[in-house]
Parts: C-alpha cells; sequence; structure tokens
C-alpha cells in the first residue's frame, strides 16, 4: 500500500483507543518543561482528530489522564487540568462544526466543579453529532471502571444468575460503544497501564517507539495498514487454514 492509496474503508477499524504516552520525554529531550510536552500534545491530538474523520474511523477513545497520574507531582496535575479546560474552551466549537460527539469516560467526582460542568456542557452540546464518537478518557481507569459497574449492579439488585459479558459491558463507562479494534501507545511502553482492561480483550495492539507529539498522520495511516493485515482469529483458526483439504478428509 502506497501513502496515496485509499485505505480499504471495510477493513478499517471502527474503534481506534490511543494511549497518548510520551510527552513528557518528548519535552525533557528538547530541554522544556514537562507541560511543554502535554501542550504539544494537545495539539498533535486535534490533528489526530482531523485524520480519524478523514479516515473514516467512527470511534476513538482517547487516554487523557488516569487514576494512578493523580501520584504526578502538584504542578503537573493542575497543568493537566488546565490543559483539559483550554481545550474545551478553545476547541469545542469546531469540534462541533465538524461533527464530533464528545464523550468523557472516567469519574467526574474528583475534578473541580468549574471542569466538571464544562465537561457535561461539551457532551450535551454535542450529543446529535454522529461524524465520530471521541470518547475523552480523563481520570480513567480500568479496575475502577469495573468497581464502578460491580457497585451499580449490586445497587440495581442484580442477582447473580443475570450476570454475563453483555450486561457486565453495559455497566462500563463505555456502554453502547464497541470494543477497541486497534489500540495504538505511544512512545514504547509494553504494559496496557489499566486502560481499557476489559474491553481490549481481544483488540490489535500497535506499539511505536514515536513519542506522541510526534505521531502524526502519516504514522497514524501506517498504523491502520498494518491493522488491515492482521488476522483477527478470537481463539479459533484463520479460515484458509480451517478450509484446507486435510481437514475436509
Ligand atoms: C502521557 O505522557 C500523558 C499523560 C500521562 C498525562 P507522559 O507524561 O506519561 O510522558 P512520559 O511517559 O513521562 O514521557
Ligand atoms: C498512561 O501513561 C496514561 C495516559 C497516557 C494518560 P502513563 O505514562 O501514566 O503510564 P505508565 O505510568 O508509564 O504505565
Ligand atoms: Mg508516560
Amino acid at each position: 500500500m502506497t501513502e496515496t492509496e485509499p485505505l480499504p474503508a471495510d477493513r478499517l477499524p471502527q474503534h481506534v483507543a490511543i494511549i497518548m504516552d510520551g510527552n513528557g520525554r518528548w519535552a525533557i529531550q528538547r530541554g522544556l518543561p514537562r507541560l511543554a510536552g502535554h501542550r504539544a500534545g494537545t495539539e498533535n491530538l486535534r490533528r489526530i482528530i482531523t485524520a480519524s474523520v478523514e479516515f473514516g474511523i467512527k470511534y476513538l477513545t482517547i487516554y487523557a489522564f488516569s487514576t494512578e497520574n493523580w501520584g504526578r507531582p502538584p504542578e503537573e496535575v493542575q497543568g493537566l487540568m488546565r490543559i483539559l479546560e483550554d481545550v474545551i474552551d478553545k476547541e469545542l466549537g469546531e469540534l462541533h462544526k465538524e461533527g464530533v460527539q464528545l464523550r468523557h469516560i472516567g469519574r467526574l467526582e474528583r475534578l473541580d466543579p468549574k471542569i466538571q460542568e464544562k465537561v457535561l456542557n461539551a457532551v450535551e452540546l454535542t450529543k446529535n453529532n454522529e461524524r465520530l464518537i471521541l470518547n475523552v478518557a480523563f481520570n480513567y481507569g480500568g479496575r475502577d471502571e469495573i468497581v464502578c459497574a460491580i457497585q451499580r449492579m449490586i445497587r440495581d439488585g442484580v442477582p447473580p444468575e443475570a450476570v454475563t459479558v453483555d450486561l457486565v459491558s453495559q455497566y462500563l463507562f463505555t456502554a453502547g460503544v464497541p470494543d477497541p479494534d486497534l489500540i495504538i501507545r505511544t512512545s514504547g511502553e509494553l504494559r496496557v497501564s489499566n486502560f481499557l482492561i476489559w474491553q481490549a480483550a481481544y483488540s490489535e495492539w500497535y506499539i511505536t517507539q514515536t513519542f506522541w507529539p510526534d505521531f502524526g498522520k502519516e504514522e497514524y495511516r501506517r498504523a491502520l495498514e498494518a491493522y488491515v493485515q492482521r488476522d483477527r482469529r478470537y481463539g479459533g483458526i484463520s479460515p484458509v487454514v480451517s478450509s484446507g483439504k486435510s481437514d475436509a478428509g
């Protein structure tokens, strides 16, 4: 596949999830403060959202702040909160125009009430948009999500025999969203870091050494091209093997 060749629409992932990692190292490499890396990462996110719309991706989930990221120095945590607020203030109008539906996954409770209001307002404003569903994982943790789901099931009086894979999925923050087909992690770390641990059961992974602020449209395209070549077996065997003569006779 060359850069100009269109991506095969029928084989593209419906849902792409991204662990946007490496902002800090990107900044350190340039002798800049870590927050400058987060700002650069946010600018890149804008490009990747637009590219997702262009590529025809239906759902994009981005990991912006984990439940473990509270453990960072207070200045960095505050800086990340401010960035979220600025992004909503500056980009909401344009995202709305582009047909992006914003959703939040994670817990809002611990965030500043002013930020909570801005998030809820952004979700409300864009709720009828259909071009791209953008799930923003902010104060999100996969284990926290499962704990939250169990608490709500118990509160709702769900009987044990009614607990199924489908029901659990419906109690997660991602209810109604198909599982991610492709998960991209930038900056080369080989771990899940508490991201979509339930939903990622059969996701394909694309890991790159590139730091998030440098992960551009071209590499995004390469990740999609790599995905298109994958043979997703879900524990079965690929059709080519199963239809072989030796099986029949
Ligand atoms: C990812 O970049 C953004 C957040 C976790 C908020 P990092 O800040 O983790 O960057 P590195 O991993 O330290 O380079
Ligand atoms: C994962 O990155 C969280 C986000 C990208 C928001 P981290 O940088 O927090 O993950 P670890 O600590 O390297 O596992
Ligand atoms: Mg990191």
